[in-house]
């Protein structure tokens, strides 16, 4: 109660904001990913300009604030762009997760104000692109067995070793490591923001991809790259933190992509339902077909709730670990499901490539791995449930929206 008034807690109306970056990331999507899209799937050919095409539309900057040359936009917006994107093709919302998500997000949370006018302004006008680099050939889910090491040597770190499953390997230009610091607890990692200039930085195009295959994904590698200490994000020690951060940001763009996925799945199967006839009638009238469509819309309208309420407390400066896992595991099992029921309801012709739906099938599949398998995010829902694990507030906040001068 204020003034004696009641003041409403709960509102489930999109701003005019959100309507309008919905519609435009909609028909950036549509104008700029869809023509080509089948072909470079089918070569696994990621189409060069497409970085290009995002910062002139100004995605780069979705919810990054304007004093970094940012959009300004709240936390719900990233989530709607990648849920438009991922309508269209997945590998346009697994580039935002990592710039946005991963990379620009964390950085807003841990940089100083130093690290965020240097690094976070070109990254918000789109003129360098950011990713991520936890996963190793031997350290996926149990992300703290890092092997990539990290030595100091006076104003710098000299970084050794190599990462996996990168998205954006070839196209990014800066990307924030995680790596174990030499000389110290095993458990003390420390996060580094590195340039791809950088002597002794390579990388390597992953190849014979299930799905995203019109996206870039591959190995990075390290051989005594020598990082500046000012790009270094938090403390010695703080690494593993900062890689959590980041997956939390990370983990709301893949939940938030996946309802992409399933409306493109009843995009495609409502009227392919309702024009298809088996004996004279149309299969949508038929009712295991209609049990189908009605959890795809079930899976979409839940899902919507799960990353919206982290959006939500993404603005209201909450920390949301629990929330956010919860999301990312739920949606991408709805939208596999969908994508899955998809074929079904297009019989032989969701085999081939002549209906997009086999390609949601094989990228959906993909979400249920990284960013936490789901046997991660089980387990980890079940800690919560039995009480063995808890949030507290964190040394760092993702900043409120909106933005104040202390973002
Ligand atoms: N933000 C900040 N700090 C956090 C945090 C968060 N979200 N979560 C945990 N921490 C902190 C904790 O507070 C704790 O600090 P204190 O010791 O000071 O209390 C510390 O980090 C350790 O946390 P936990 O005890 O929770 O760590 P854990 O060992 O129990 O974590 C795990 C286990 C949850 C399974 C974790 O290892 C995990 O999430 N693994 C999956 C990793 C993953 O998703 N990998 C995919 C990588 S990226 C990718 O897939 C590629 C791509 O998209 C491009």
């Amino acid at each position: 109660m204020r003034d004696g008034k009641l003041t409403p807690r709960m509102d489930f109306h999109l701003t005019h904001e959100h309507e309008l970056i919905r519609e435009s990331s909609r028909r950036f999507a549509q104008e700029e990913i869809l023509p080509g899209l089948r072909e470079r799937d089918a070569k696994a050919e990621p189409d060069p300009e497409f970085l290009k095409k995002l910062a002139k539309a100004g995605l780069t900057g979705v919810s990054i604030p304007a004093k970094y040359g940012g959009m300004d936009t709240d936390y719900i917006s990233l989530g709607i762009v990648c849920e438009e994107l991922e309508r269209v093709d997945t590998s346009a919302r697994v580039a935002m997760s990592v710039h946005s998500g991963l990379h620009c997000l964390t950085l807003l949370q841990w940089g100083t104000n130093d690290q965020k006018e240097r690094l976070l302004t070109p990254l918000a006008n789109g003129d360098k692109i950011g990713a991520f680099g936890l996963t190793e050939p031997n350290a996926g889910s149990d992300a703290m067995n890092l092997s990539t090491r990290a030595r100091r040597d006076g104003d710098f770190y000299v970084l050794n070793g190599e990462k996996t499953w990168i998205s954006l390997s070839d196209y990014a230009d800066y990307f924030l490591v995680i790596a174990a610091l030499e000389g110290s607890d095993k458990k003390a990692h420390v996060a580094l923001i590195v340039d791809r200039n950088s002597d002794g930085f390579s990388s390597r195009p992953i190849k014979g991809k299930l799905g995203v295959r019109a996206g870039n994904t591959g190995q990075i590698f390290f051989d005594n790259v020598r990082v500046p200490t000012e790009n270094r994000l938090g403390e010695d020690g703080d690494g593993f933190k900062v890689a959590m951060s980041a997956l939390d940001h990370g983990r709301y763009t893949v939940a938030s992509g996946a309802i992409g996925i399933i409306t493109a799945c009843l995009d495609a199967c409502v009227p392919y339902a309702r024009d298809r006839k088996v004996s004279g009638e149309e299969i949508g009238r038929k009712q295991l077909i209609q049990q189908m469509i009605a959890n795809m819309a079930a899976g979409r309208d839940m899902g919507r709730l799960l990353y919206y309420q982290v959006g939500w407390m993404k603005n209201a400066g909450l920390r949301h670990t629990r929330e956010v896992s919860m999301a990312k595991w739920q949606n991408c099992n709805f939208a596999f499901a969908a994508a899955n029921d998809a074929i079904e309801i297009h019989g032989a012709y969701g085999y081939c490539d002549e209906f997009p739906v086999e390609r949601y099938f094989r990228n959906s599949r993909g979400a249920m791995i990284y960013e936490g398998t789901r046997e991660i995010h089980t387990l980890v829902q079940a800690e919560y449930a039995m009480g063995y694990r808890e949030d507290r507030p964190l040394k760092h906040m993702l900043p409120k929206w909106p933005f104040g001068e202390d973002a």
